[in-house]
C-alpha cells in the first residue's frame, strides 16, 4: 500500500477497549473497520499484561480484516514467529525495546508480515532514521503505552511532519487518546491510520464514530 493510493484515513480499532469476554462479537460490530490494532503487553515494558498469540488466533477466524499487532514487549524478537502464525499482518515492535531493530525487522519481514516501529511520546524521530527505508509503518504514541482511556498528548504528533519529510512511502499511525475532540488535530499533522480504542468500542454505534473519525 502506497501513500499515492491512500486516499482516506483509516481507522484501526483497538480491541483493549473491546469486551474481553465476547472478543468474537465485539470484532462484528467494526466489519468498516479497515484493521484490526491489537495490543501486546508483557508486564515489564509497559506495567500492564494484556493478550497472546492464542487470543489473536481465535480471532483470526472471525475477519478477514487487516491484523495490526502492536507489540509492547521488552523482547519482542523472540514473539514474531508466533504473532505472524497467530495470523498478525503487520507487526509492530518498539524502538526503546531492548532488542536490536534490524534484527526484529529483518525477522518480521522473515515472517512475512509489514514491519512497523512504535516511538513512545519521548522519543525523538531522528531515532527512527536508520530503519525508515525498511518500514511499513511509525506508530507515533500520544500516550505513555499500557493503558486505553488517556488523554492524548498533542506534541508527538510534530514527528509526522519530519518522518514523512524523510520517508514519504511510510505510513503514520497514530496511537492514544483518538477521539472526536482530539481527531482534528492528528488529521492536521498527516496521520494516515488512527487507532482508536475507547472511542470505538465504547460506543453505541462505532460504525458512527469511525465515519466521524474518518472525517
Ligand atoms: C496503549 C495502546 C493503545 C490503546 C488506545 O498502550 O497502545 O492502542 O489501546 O486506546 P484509546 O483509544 O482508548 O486511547
Ligand atoms: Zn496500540
Amino acid at each position: 500500500m502506497r501513500k499515492e493510493v491512500f486516499q482516506m484515513i483509516w481507522i484501526a480499532p483497538s480491541l483493549l477497549a473491546a469486551d474481553f469476554s465476547a472478543l468474537g462479537q465485539e470484532v462484528a460490530r467494526v466489519p468498516q473497520a479497515e484493521m484490526l490494532h491489537i495490543d501486546v503487553m508483557d508486564g515489564v515494558f509497559v506495567p500492564n499484561l494484556s493478550m497472546g498469540p492464542q487470543v489473536v488466533a481465535s480471532i483470526r477466524n472471525k475477519t478477514r480484516q487487516i491484523f495490526d499487532v502492536h507489540l509492547m514487549l521488552l523482547h519482542p524478537l523472540p514473539y514474531i514467529e508466533s504473532f505472524r502464525k497467530a495470523g498478525a499482518d503487520w507487526l509492530t515492535f518498539h524502538l526503546e525495546s531492548a532488542d536490536d531493530p534490524e534484527k526484529v525487522i529483518s525477522a518480521i519481514e522473515a515472517s512475512g508480515a509489514k514491519a512497523g516501529i512504535a516511538l513512545k511520546p519521548g522519543t525523538p524521530i531522528e531515532a527512527i532514521r536508520p530503519y525508515g527505508d525498511r518500514l511499513h509503518s511509525v506508530t507515533i504514541m500520544t500516550v505513555e503505552p499500557g493503558f486505553g482511556g488517556q488523554k492524548l498528548k498533542p506534541e508527538p504528533l510534530k514527528k509526522i511532519r519530519q518522518l514523512k519529510e524523510w520517508f514519504p512511502q511510510v505510513l503514520a499511525e497514530v496511537d492514544g487518546g483518538v477521539n472526536r475532540e482530539t481527531v482534528a488535530q492528528c488529521r492536521e499533522a498527516g496521520a494516515d491510520i488512527l487507532v482508536a480504542g475507547t472511542a470505538v468500542f465504547r460506543s453505541q454505534d462505532p460504525a458512527a464514530e469511525m465515519d466521524f473519525l474518518r472525517g
